[in-house]
């Protein structure tokens, strides 16, 4: 199985209905293919994981570079696993506040007022250790049966 983790930035103009609708009908086309993921969205960028069997994960990956609601993208991380870190996610859309994104960093605000500030992009590759941690966090709370509790931090999509 192949598992792809991208960066882009977000097309102007696209609003939360819309960002729903886009997580809507990912997660209707994953399932039929068996690809699974997580989509976080903050405002400006979109970080994606797609996981699955190759050859639909990369089918799907070639739609979403020619996909006009985003540009700039950046492919971080292509690996071939056995472990799926999304598997029950045909595509779960996090859509993170800016504040959270950036309370550690005041500066960081003002740049967001200029609508320079790109936060994953800036990251470069490090950006995929999200993913990652993510995965880990999804992990630990359905261990403890706690899953809901990201609706507190996340506007989430989940179809
Ligand atoms: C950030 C982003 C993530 C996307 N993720 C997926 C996805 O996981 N699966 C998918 O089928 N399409 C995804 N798309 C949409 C595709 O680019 C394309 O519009 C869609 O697959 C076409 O589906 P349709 O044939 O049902 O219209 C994504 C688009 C964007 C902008």
């Amino acid at each position: 199985m192949l598992r792809l983790i991208y960066t882009s930035v977000r097309s102007s103009g696209l609003d939360k209905v819309a960002f729903e609708q886009l997580c809507e009908n990912a997660s209707r086309n994953n399932m039929a293919l068996d690809v699974g993921g997580l989509l976080l969205s903050n405002d400006l960028e979109f970080m994606q994981c797609l996981e699955g069997p190759t050859e639909a994960v990369a089918a799907i990956y070639k739609k979403i570079v020619r996909d006009s609601r985003h540009s700039d993208i950046r492919l971080l991380v292509s690996e071939t696993t056995d472990n799926l870190l999304f598997a029950t996610w045909s595509m779960l859309g996090l859509a993170i506040k800016p504040q959270s994104v950036l309370s550690s960093e005041p500066i960081a605000y003002t740049l967001l007022d200029h609508r320079l500030y790109r936060p994953w992009k800036s990251l470069g590759i490090g950006a995929a250790d999200l993913i990652y941690e993510y995965a880990k966090v999804k992990a630990e709370l359905e261990k403890a049966g706690e899953i809901g509790l990201l609706d507190k931090v996340f506007d989430v999509y989940q179809p």
